[in-house]
């Protein structure tokens, strides 16, 4: 999942970021979450013109709807054709990923389950989260704005879609769906700095003006979306733009693109180009010195 831009949200006055963890009755009602034209199929989608897509992708919405009504999860029963998707991609990208993803999400990806075989539903994800980390996965519909999407980070939830890609182009999704969820994002937050980290910026973005809210959507673009880290004198990828896509992983590691020391003034005011591949990324150092540096960046504000 990742947050749309340009939508205009308001600031709540101040945020306590001392307790990390958050008991499920600390969380807000899911039934507050107002989303309005969220599930918008764009007619840029390779299943924008297929009714039987469309009618399959309003009904697994539909769930996430219902999720926020009755706090209850629903298991989607994914077809076989949406199971053949998932193979066909997770297999690709496990060749890829064993050559350049980080060693900590290669683990957490086994750690929780996820396999080429089939779809991991995000009941059986949030029960071992939770024993980890304590972080949730809440089912949605789609994109959320800025400030809604990142503000739920700071209750240890990520908002994920459960829908699958159009089978015509496997490769390709202009929006998160359950492999960008599953293969991109989930196993990270089994990383108690990472998930630490992904807190800060929630917080950040609970109270952040709007200036600020830019740079937390850019700090968040170039870390969980397209973050690289060091690891053992080398390079590796650990966000999920980069550990979901063919084309973006190798990309990342081509000569076509400048791998940059993190340093966070210069991530936060580094616009982007959202649909083109990236010219700059930056690696951290680890994900320990990630969640320090975001801490006092967030209590600056
Ligand atoms: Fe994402």
């Amino acid at each position: 999942m990742y947050p749309e831009s340009g939508v205009t949200t308001v600031a709540e006055s101040a945020v306590s970021i001392s307790n990390y963890s958050v008991p499920d009755e600390d969380l807000p009602a899911f039934t507050d979450l107002e989303f309005e034209h969220i599930n918008e199929l764009h007619l840029d989608h390779p299943g924008a013109n297929d009714p039987e897509y469309r009618k399959r992708r309003d009904y697994i919405a539909s769930l996430a709807k219902n999720f926020r009504e009755t706090g209850v999860i629903t298991d989607v029963e994914y077809t076989p054709r949406e199971q053949r998707v998932w193979r066909y991609v997770a297999e690709e990208l496990e060749e890829l990923q064993q050559k350049y993803a980080s060693p900590f999400y290669l683990r957490a990806k086994r750690d929780l389950g996820i396999t080429t075989d089939r779809i991991p539903q995000l009941t059986e994800m949030n029960r071992r989260l939770k024993e980890l980390t304590g972080f949730r996965l809440a089912p949605i519909e789609g994109l959320v704005e800025t400030r809604g999407f990142l503000s739920w980070l700071s209750y240890r939830t990520m908002l994920c879609t459960q829908y699958i890609r159009h089978h015509s182009q496997p490769a390709y999704t202009p929006e998160p769906d359950i492999v960008h969820e599953a293969i991109g994002h989930i196993p990270m937050f089994t990383n108690p700095n990472f998930a630490d980290f992904s807190q800060f910026i929630g917080h950040g973005a609970r109270i952040a003006n709007d200036r600020q809210l830019e740079e937390l959507g850019r700090l968040y673009w170039f870390t969980v979306e397209f973050g690289l880290v060091e690891h053992e004198g080398g390079i590796k990828a650990y966000g999920a733009g980069l550990l979901s896509s063919f084309g973006e992983i190798e990309h990342a590691f081509s000569d076509k693109v400048e791998r940059r020391p993190f340093l966070l003034e210069e991530v936060i005011n580094h616009e982007y180009t959202y649909s083109d591949m990236q010219p700059v990324l930056y690696v951290v150092p680890s994900y320990a010195e990630l969640k320090e540096v975001t801490r006092k960046y967030i209590e600056s504000f």
